[in-house]
């Protein structure tokens, strides 16, 4: 199992390129179910997770051929037939989004069986809200060990459906499932994070007809079929926040280029708060730090324009040096302080009750062996351990893989003393998602 050594007090100086959102990838690629033409993504980050959902696309009928275009990595997928409908345990259970295959699959062939994805390190993950959205756009639906078996021979209605509360992931599956229903369906209590304007975007381009993505309520006038396009993925707010937090921990001057810093308006606030120096460029932001000491700010995670879960971590690593008592809220997951006792291995004095960390800065951390438990949180360890004196081994670095693209190189080409160290390759591990 590879593990990530980090030898922590150099200075961050440079430049980094932000690669294209995982967490929009990985819904467009499932939209190419929805056509039997080629879709061409172009800004495609290259990880264990596009990986995943290639595989399980293969199985679905989809030709998925990763190829470098003029602007960098682009990956065509092409799906002339449904050859399966059934999205197995094996492959659901590695990577969460692809559940969100279960909506085009019904949209396109009027059945699918696809695994429920299970739980995850952070907490329970339940799908209801999901399976309801498909139910109310007239699916029949059963769940028998483990699986969900869907029907709706008679095509998908659109409907008005109204979710009790904010969710991502079934926001984006409403919407790939009603693209393809016949008449009109509302989504009220919609998410309105930039990856689901990002696919609207995409299928609208497919002939899909969707009013509102990213406002709280989505309509969608549906179609009776899509067309292939050419779509550049959205830049990666969570990779941009995260090495914004890089270099505020490390200290120096890194601009991070190919993004778009309003995409973290909320958390760029709070850095500068911190005392952080933030310059924001059309292209991206620059990140500027000088030696002195970080003040302690609080932060609550909230939907988006809210703070991100996703980024919640690598703050918390960043408060660990701060003056004064930081106290972290995460209100999306229940069991996502997984980072905090790992943290507290390299000298950090936080305690968590329920979903509050009361984060108390130290004057320094040190080096220490550290466990990966989930995406976001190893990547806050990551960070720790630039600023931490000495050594820090960052353990179970799978995890990083599937959502960071080339870590180690973006960060070491701005003085980062950052390595992977190889080890067996048993455990390409059970992918938690994140
Ligand atoms: C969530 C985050 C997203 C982040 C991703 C990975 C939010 C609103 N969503 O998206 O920013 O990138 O995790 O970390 O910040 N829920 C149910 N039933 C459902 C679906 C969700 O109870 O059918 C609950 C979840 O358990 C969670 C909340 O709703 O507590 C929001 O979940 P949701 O937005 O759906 O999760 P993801 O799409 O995974």
């Amino acid at each position: 199992m590879d593990r990530i050594a980090i030898e922590g007090g150099a200075r961050l100086e440079g430049e980094i390129s932000i690669s294209g959102a995982k967490n929009s990838a990985i819904k467009l690629m499932a939209a190419s179910l929805l056509t039997s033409e080629p879709l061409r993504l172009t800004n495609m980050p290259r990880l264990a997770d596009t990986r995943f959902l290639g595989q399980l696309l293969g199985r679905l009928g989809t030709e998925v051929q990763e190829q470098d275009g003029p602007e960098g990595p682009e990956t065509l997928l092409h799906t002339p037939e449904i050859i399966s409908a059934i999205a197995p345990y094996d492959l659901v259970r590695q990577m969460r989004a692809s559940f969100n295959v279960l909506g085009p699959l019904l949209a396109r062939s009027g059945q699918a069986k696809v695994s429920l994805p299970g739980g995850c390190t952070i907490g329970a993950r339940p799908v209801d809200l999901h399976l309801e959205a498909l139910r109310a756009l007239g699916a029949e639906i059963d769940l028998h060990e483990g699986y969900v078996y869907a029907q709706a021979p008679r095509g998908l209605r659109g409907a008005e459906i109204v979710f009790p509360f904010v969710s991502v992931g079934a926001t984006e599956h409403a919407m790939l499932a009603a693209v393809l229903a016949e008449g009109e369906t509302i989504l009220r209590n919609a998410a309105c994070e930039p990856e689901i304007v990002d696919l609207a975007d995409c299928l609208n381009k497919m002939g899909a007809r969707i009013v509102g993505a990213g406002l709280d309520v989505i309509r969608i006038q549906g179609v009776s079929r899509l067309n292939g396009t050419s779509h550049a993925v959205i830049p990666d707010r969570i990779e941009t926040g995260t090495f914004a937090m890089a270099a505020a921990m490390a200290g120096g001057e890194v601009r991070l280029t190919r993004t778009r810093n309003d995409f973290i308006a909320n958390l760029l606030d709070k850095m500068e708060e911190a005392g952080v120096d933030v310059v924001r460029h059309n292209d991206g932001v620059t990140i500027k730090r000088n030696g002195r000491r970080l003040y302690a700010v609080a932060v609550e995670t909230d939907p988006y324009p809210g703070f991100a879960t996703d980024l919640q971590a690598q703050f918390m690593a960043l408060m660990t040096l701060a003056d004064g008592e930081s106290v972290i809220r995460e209100t999306i997951f229940e069991n996502r302080f997984m980072h905090a006792p790992e943290l507290a291995r390299l000298g950090a004095d936080i305690s968590i009750q329920g979903g509050e960390a009361r984060v108390r800065g130290v004057p320094a951390l040190n080096g220490a062996q550290v466990m990966a438990t989930d995406l976001r949180a190893s990547v806050g360890l990551v960070i720790a351990g630039l600023a931490a004196k000495g050594e820090t081994v960052v353990g179970r670095v799978y995890h990083l893989d599937r959502g960071f693209e080339r870590l180690e190189d973006k960060l070491s080409a701005c003085g980062a003393r950052i390595q992977r160290l190889k080890g067996d390759s048993t455990a390409e591990e059970a992918g938690f998602d994140a």
